[in-house]
């Protein structure tokens, strides 16, 4: 058991419970990723217009697509009618409309109904009225971002003022030009844990030293096993022998124009949350999105952005994808090792956080303040 009063130097997580209660998880479903801009789709896989593609967002499937003037729009993947699904696919294509499999109300690419079976015979059934309910989305950083309150905060302040807040300056991350980068490589990661776990894990460096061997190589800095990579705002110096970001070290892509020689040879690591990791290095963006599904299950869709003249040219991207997709699996099994131990009677009170982790502290702060749960002192 955890003594009552921990040293000063220790501070208390979270108890075991709050990574596994199917209850406390369906609230944070419903107070973060309900509620908080959540980022859901690359913008270039909704190319054309009636290009779409469904996610969940907390226990929402929203349909998100291109509308003929371009703009993106998101929706309530739910019929009007009865209810049904609208879109079982996850990604695919319309010509002008979307039609419900079940009586065929058919939506066009701004949610409004514009034809329904008999519809002549229901006056009554306003086409506006029951067009598909929309929700709030944002294009930045060639992603689209989601929000499903009916008050969304400030795109501003929660998801540009928390990047600023990490780099000093939106320009530290606009000279990379992230909306105008290609996808060179997409892995989706199933993970067997809670999406705390793998917050907290991207946010110290406590365990590079530990699980990381290729990137301490590379990040000398992370060896000491204490770099806290949330607050590597300075960015990591790659080491003296380094010519790259890739698995060994061996040169990498063509460097992105506009990346400042203060910003080369240099790791940014950065969360948005409450489900965004970014990793900035000179020749290309590794940018995580979490979707929690389960209390002990998440998905990751990670994208490797480079410039679009290195994807297209089939350039061999695969030694700088080779570096982070170990670093990710080398993190996953770590969560997947911890969330069996979220159970056991052992942590039902939790376990303990070194000062080197006293940031992990704000974080279950910031989630006990969006749950209205806060810290007992
Ligand atoms: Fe969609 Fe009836 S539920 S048309
Ligand atoms: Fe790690």
């Amino acid at each position: 058991m955890i003594p009552t009063s921990l040293p000063d130097s220790l501070i208390a997580t979270l108890p075991g419970s709050s990574y596994t209660d199917p209850g406390g998880f369906a609230q944070e479903q419903e107070h973060i990723f309900e509620t908080m801009w959540f980022c859901a789709v690359r913008s270039s896989e909704l190319a054309t217009p009636g290009a779409f593609r469904t996610v969940e967002v907390g226990r929402e499937s929203i349909l998100i697509t291109r509308a003929r003037d371009n703009s993106v729009r998101a929706f309530f993947n739910v019929c009007r009618h009865r209810g049904a699904r609208l879109c079982a696919e996850e990604a695919g294509e319309v010509k002008r409309a979307f039609q419900c499999p079940y009586h065929a109300w058919t939506y066009d690419l701004n949610g409004k109904l514009v034809a329904a079976p008999n519809l002549t015979k229901m006056p009554d059934v306003g086409r506006t009225e029951f067009g598909l309910v929309g929700v709030a989305t944002r294009e930045w950083l060639g992603y689209v971002w989601v929000c499903l309150a009916e008050n969304p905060p400030s795109f501003e302040e929660d998801v540009i003022g928390e990047v600023i807040t990490r780099l000093g300056d939106v320009e530290a991350i606009e000279h990379y030009g992230i909306g105008d980068l290609a996808v060179g490589r997409r892995i989706v990661y199933d993970v067997r844990a809670n999406w705390k776990l793998i917050v907290e894990n991207f946010m110290e460096c406590y365990h590079c030293a530990t699980i990381h061997p290729e990137l301490t190589e590379v990040l000398p800095e992370f060896a000491d096993g204490y770099a806290a990579q949330y607050y590597v705002g300075h960015g990591a110096e790659f080491g003296e022998e380094v010519q790259g970001f890739t698995v060994d070290g061996s040169e990498g892509l063509d460097r992105i124009p506009g990346v400042p020689d203060d910003q080369d040879r240099r790791y940014y690591a950065i969360t948005v949350k409450p489900q965004v990791f970014i990793n900035l290095v000179p020749d290309h963006v590794i940018f995580h999105r979490m979707y929690p599904v389960a209390a002990d299950r998440t998905i990751v869709e990670c994208d490797w952005l480079y410039l679009p003249h290195v994807v297209e040219s089939g350039k061999d991207v695969s030694r700088s994808v080779e570096l982070f997709d170990r670093v990710n699996r080398q993190d996953f099994d770590a969560c997947e090792r911890t969330q069996p131990g979220m159970s056991s009677r052992m942590y039902a009170e939790g376990g303990v956080l070194v000062p080197s982790e006293h940031h992990i502290a704000a974080f279950h702060d910031w989630v006990n303040e969006r749950l209205g749960t806060p810290r007992p002192q």
